[in-house]
């Protein structure tokens, strides 16, 4: 048949996860999580690469069948080649690599922060170009520009920490153990946002600097634990709440100020930290005051996920972007 079908596999961070598209709609998104990493505190590199490896035949396998695909019927297979973990990286691109020679089929690389943007055309309602993404993730903090699938230009950056990182460093401050900010997220819904200040350092243009509230914060609590060691313990959820409020309001002011300097109003927010409930109620907040339409994608589609990857590959399978065996991955790349 003519359809396009997808084979998409990601594999840049601690999850393994494949996913089928057909003509650009996503049948699925099979996700192995990673448990392994929360004894550590933080991703172990040697060990995500090892989980993958473990993974991504049962992963791939499970969406082939979940789709009822067989693998001869498959026409393109997408990899993130990256921004992310070497080790990790290169388990999914030498699969994908593997699998496509013996297929016979075209091989399409994928940049994992231009998937995350490209997430918002999974489902209902889509943006319009141009749109500004702030794309958040663990390891990125950016403004995009989205001018089409395939042009977008990064307008404003962190110059330190992401802002997940921050959240993530943050919570084992607090003894909230990892991932930390889906926990920070949750304590704070309880909490008072206004109980505690911390600075909100101030960059040049449209750029974020995120080092200055983690050191910000464990000077505070250090202070404080001197005084009174259940500090934290006894505050749990007005840290939280404070913390995450000061962190939400350096990302939408920059978000504000690019709108407002490139006279765009439909504005999208990608990556593991738009999973916030804070960002996404302030951010439709604003959106009202300023006139914005806001595009928030599903949460199965906010964290690392294939679903995102078939999106990509199927633009550039209408466009005809394939790369050759010689590919491999690239932990630094741009976009
Ligand atoms: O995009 P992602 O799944 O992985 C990459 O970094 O590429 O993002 C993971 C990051 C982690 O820092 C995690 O703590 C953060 O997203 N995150 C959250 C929430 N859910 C995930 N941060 C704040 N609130 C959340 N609800
Ligand atoms: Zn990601």
């Amino acid at each position: 048949s003519s359809d396009i079908k997808i084979l998409a596999i990601e594999s840049s961070c601690d999850e393994t996860s494949a996913a089928l598209a057909v003509n650009g709609k996503v049948l699925n998104n099979i996700v192995a999580t990673q448990s392994v990493h929360e004894n550590y505190g933080g991703v172990v590199p040697e060990l995500a690469s090892r989980a993958h490896q473990q993974n991504i035949v049962p992963v791939v396998d499970q969406a082939l069948k979940n789709a009822a695909i067989s693998p001869e019927e498959i026409s393109a297979v997408a990899f993130t080649r990256g921004p992310g973990l070497m080790g990790a990286l290169l388990v999914g691109a030498s699969f994908a690599k593997g699998l496509a020679l013996a297929l016979d089929v075209p091989l399409i690389e994928v940049n994992h922060m231009q998937a995350h943007i490209l997430a918002h055309f999974i489902d209902d309602p889509k943006p319009k170009f141009p749109f500004l993404c702030l794309t958040v993730s663990g390891g990125h903090t950016q403004i995009v520009l989205v001018k089409s699938f395939m042009d977008m230009e990064v307008v404003g950056e962190t110059q330190d920490d992401a802002v997940g990182e921050a959240f993530d460093k943050v919570a084992k401050m607090m003894g909230l153990g990892y991932p930390g900010g889906p926990m920070v997220d949750k304590l704070a819904q309880q909490g008072n946002a206004d109980a505690f200040s911390f600075p909100e350092s101030e960059m040049a243009g449209l750029n974020y600097s995120f080092s200055g509230i983690k050191t910000a914060v464990l000077y505070f609590l250090r202070d404080k634990l001197k005084e009174n060691e259940n500090f934290i313990e006894e505050n749990k959820a007005d840290l939280a709440a404070s913390i995450q409020k000061t962190l939400i309001n350096m990302l939408l002011q920059k978000l504000r100020k690019a709108a407002r300097k490139y006279r765009v109003n439909q504005l999208a927010i990608a990556g593991g930290v738009s999973a916030n409930s804070g960002l996404r109620n302030r951010l439709t907040e604003m959106a009202v005051e300023e006139g914005w339409k806001v595009f928030i994608p599903a949460f199965e589609y906010c964290t690392d996920n294939a679903g995102m990857i078939a999106m990509a590959g199927h633009y550039k399978f209408l466009e005809g972007v394939f790369v050759d065996q010689s590919v491999s991955a690239l932990p630094r790349m741009k976009f």
